[in-house]
């Protein structure tokens, strides 16, 4: 076995005082994915509206009428975007004009020329050679695809509406408009998946012209319809096969010289977006239904499904609340110590005002970090919180399975993806 590759280290931005990641939320896709909760609480009317639809119209009309509500804002507090994500449910689905619309707003009420990187996330497709050239000539510079699996019955399975062929078709089609930098999304741990079934998907996915893999454990969430069929009984989990179909994509990827630099992510360049947002690394403004923010020590929130609310308010969030509140504390250490490097002081305290060692003493953060600790070493030092790398794995793959001690009461993971 070749030995572990080094994690390389992430991207670091231009000297701004307040780098800002920009996210626009896309909440249309052309199915309803049977494992997904990324949109489990949106209804299929409404995630599958086409263009030509009133409702689809007004929600372009309202993001745009976000933008030009609070981008004047960031500016004046002096927020300098660095980062930027289009994610979903789909982005790639917008038309052309779609994209020229939004891209045009912000291009006139944001200052993007400190922009580094720029992703547009979408699935196999919808992904065209007219959208992703167009997306190349506004600066985009990444492209994060749904795979999830090469294997045709899991395709099926899991409501895929592509196939394996059209999925490295969109790779490549990538490619040919110029993309260098590429992600692709895998699934593994699937209920009764077999390893040879993970293995076969990894090997595929290693033939293709990409330099970045994120391969999510899957969970089994509520509220999607393949869990209805966990419950039911049809379909079965198990946890000792969750690790081994992780730990096999894993040696995999790192064998092939992809190193794992955060839970679920390999390869390199690291994605600036996740990790700015996992480590708290920036604020962000989420533009959209179903986005958040964090700006200024606030979280706002437009709640996931509500998209008729958000298109006849666009500009008012339906939610602020003070970053440092206790039920997002932990979610943000949930997801900050995915990575490596984990959580820092001097992030903790720009984001929300706090250092490590008041974050230590929230009852909810004391009690999910005990939990953590159950599964891997957590290190809670003065200026750093975080886990060994080796353990990092586990502990997710367990938490997915256990969750976290207030999963009822708690947020939503807030996670950009990809
Ligand atoms: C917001 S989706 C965007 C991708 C794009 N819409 C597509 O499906 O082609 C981001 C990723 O989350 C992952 N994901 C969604 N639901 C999941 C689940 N229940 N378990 C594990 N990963 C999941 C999938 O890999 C998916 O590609
Ligand atoms: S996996 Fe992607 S395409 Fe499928 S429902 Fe989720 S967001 Fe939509």
């Amino acid at each position: 076995m070749s030995p572990t590759p080094e994690a390389r280290p992430g991207v670091v931005y231009p000297n701004f005082e307040k780098p800002l990641l920009v996210y626009v939320n896309v909440p249309f896709c052309n199915s309803k994915c049977h494992f997904c909760d990324w949109v489990a609480e949106v209804p299929v009317a409404d995630l599958r509206l086409r263009p030509e639809t009133p409702a689809r119209r007004r929600y372009m009309e309202a993001l745009v009428a976000q933008i030009v509500a609070q981008a004047p804002m960031l500016k004046s507090r002096g927020h300098q975007p660095v980062i930027m994500y289009w994610g979903g449910g789909t982005a790639s689905i917008l038309t052309p004009a779609e994209m020229t619309a939004v891209l045009t707003a912000l291009g006139e009420h944001l200052d993007l020329s400190g922009l580094g990187e720029v992703t547009i996330e979408g699935s196999p497709e919808s992904m065209t050679l007219e959208k992703l050239t167009l997306l190349r000539s506004f600066g985009f510079n990444r492209v994060s695809l749904g795979v999830q699996s090469f294997d045709p019955a899991r395709l099926r399975q899991i409501g895929r509406v592509h196939d394996g062929e059209q999925a490295k078709e969109a790779v490549r089609t990538a490619r040919r408009a110029g993309f260098t930098n590429i992600n692709i999304d895998l699934i593994v741990g699937f209920p009764d998946q077999p390893l040879d079934e993970v293995e076969a998907t990894v090997r595929t996915a290693l033939t293709l012209p990409v330099n970045h893999f994120s391969v999510y454990p899957y969970r089994s969430t509520p509220g999607t319809s393949l869990r209805r069929r966990v419950n039911r009984g049809t379909l079965e989990l198990d946890l000792e096969n969750q690790f081994q179909a992780y730990g096999r994509a894993r040696d995999l990827l790192q064998e092939a010289g992809h190193p794992e630099y955060a839970m679920s992510y390999f390869g390199y360049p690291r994605c600036a977006s996740d990790e700015a947002y996992y480590r708290l690394q920036t604020d962000w403004i989420g533009f959209g239904s179903g986005a958040n923010s964090l700006i200024d020590q606030s979280f706002c929130v437009n709640t996931r499904g509500r998209l008729h609310q958000y298109n006849q308010h666009p500009e008012q969030f339906d939610s602020v609340v003070p970053a440092a509140s206790h039920p997002l504390l932990m979610h943000f250490v949930s997801q900050a110590l995915t990575t490596a490097e984990g959580l820092a002081e001097g992030d903790l305290a720009r984001r929300t005002g706090m250092s490590l060692e008041q974050l230590y003493q929230v009852p909810v953060v004391r009690s999910y970090l005990d939990r953590m600790a159950d599964f891997g070493e957590v290190r809670r030092e003065p200026e750093r919180l975080w886990i060994r790398r080796e353990d990092i794995s586990r502990v997710y793959v367990a938490l997915n399975w256990v969750g976290p001690p207030d999963a009822e009461t708690g947020p939503r993971p807030v996670a950009v993806s990809g």
